[in-house]
């Protein structure tokens, strides 16, 4: 059985205390979600240390938002994936389209990053997505899958195992437009497609595909029931506990 996950991507907000605030009341709040769905938050580094002591012992679990494709040196500003393993991170978005708009990450550099953050056991949360250009010229299978070929078919049997994928198309991001849960199915049947034609069926069964983009409570339920989707990667309305404990309540 695949694991459901709702993750909440912080992305650069909440100070410290505004984010240990958040975390205590996620966690306080954890109890009315469906034990079968695993929560995660997923803060900015500064504050990775204090919520992974803060979440110790309970069902949420923590994430990190990037690591680097290095293992360690001359790399300013880069934060290594044995560092967040040391801090006793679980889980690492990699991939984001954020990530790959701003600071130009390739598919090739995440693989780079996918393979050192498996190495440190961390578990990475692989995002894939179309841009809406790429949807309008009906583009999105063939932009995803090479996402997916590039980025994670280099990797064994046991390495793919290990990896989440979300699928956030970028035009629904950040803007209030949501795919409709058949868009979001559709396109969720085919990676899990795609990684069966690559790593056999049984596998495939196995990994999570989460949906991202403008994911709230009035419209999880509906996206949460289709069968390839596995849960969410929600980045707004995860700042606020209510909202985020209620889209886990959906499944
Ligand atoms: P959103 O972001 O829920 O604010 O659209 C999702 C994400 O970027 O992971």
């Amino acid at each position: 059985m695949r694991k459901k996950i709702v993750a909440g991507n912080w992305k650069m907000n909440t100070l410290p205390s505004e984010g240990m605030t958040l975390a205590k009341d996620v966690i306080a709040k954890s109890g009315q979600v469906n034990h079968d769905v695993e929560l995660v938050v997923i803060p900015p580094f500064t504050h990775l240390s204090e919520i992974v002591k803060l979440a110790s012992g309970t069902r949420v679990s923590v994430g990190a938002q990037n690591c680097a494709q290095w293992k360690s040196g001359a790399y300013t500003g880069e934060v290594s994936a044995s560092m967040l393993q040391s801090l006793g991170v679980e889980y690492v978005i990699l991939g984001h389209s954020e990530r790959r708009e701003y600071f130009g990450e390739t598919n090739a550099e995440l693989l780079e990053k996918i393979k050192i953050a498996l190495d440190c056991k961390l578990k990475p949360i692989f995002c894939c997505g179309e841009k809406l250009n790429e949807r309008e010229a009906g583009e999105h299978f063939q932009v995803v899958q090479q996402q997916v070929e590039e980025s994670l078919f280099p990797l064994d049997d046991s390495s793919i195992s290990n990896i989440v994928i979300a699928y956030e198309p970028v035009w629904a991001i950040g803007t209030g437009k949501t795919a409709t849960a058949e868009q979001a199915q559709e396109m969720h049947a085919f990676i899990r497609n795609l990684l069966a034609n690559k790593y056999g069926e049984a596998t495939a069964e196995t990994i999570s595909i989460l949906y991202g983009g403008s994911c709230k409570p009035s419209n999880a339920g509906e996206i949460f029931s289709k069968p390839d989707v596995d849960g969410g990667l929600i980045g707004g309305a995860s700042l606020v506990a209510d909202d985020f404990i209620a889209i886990a309540k959906s499944f």
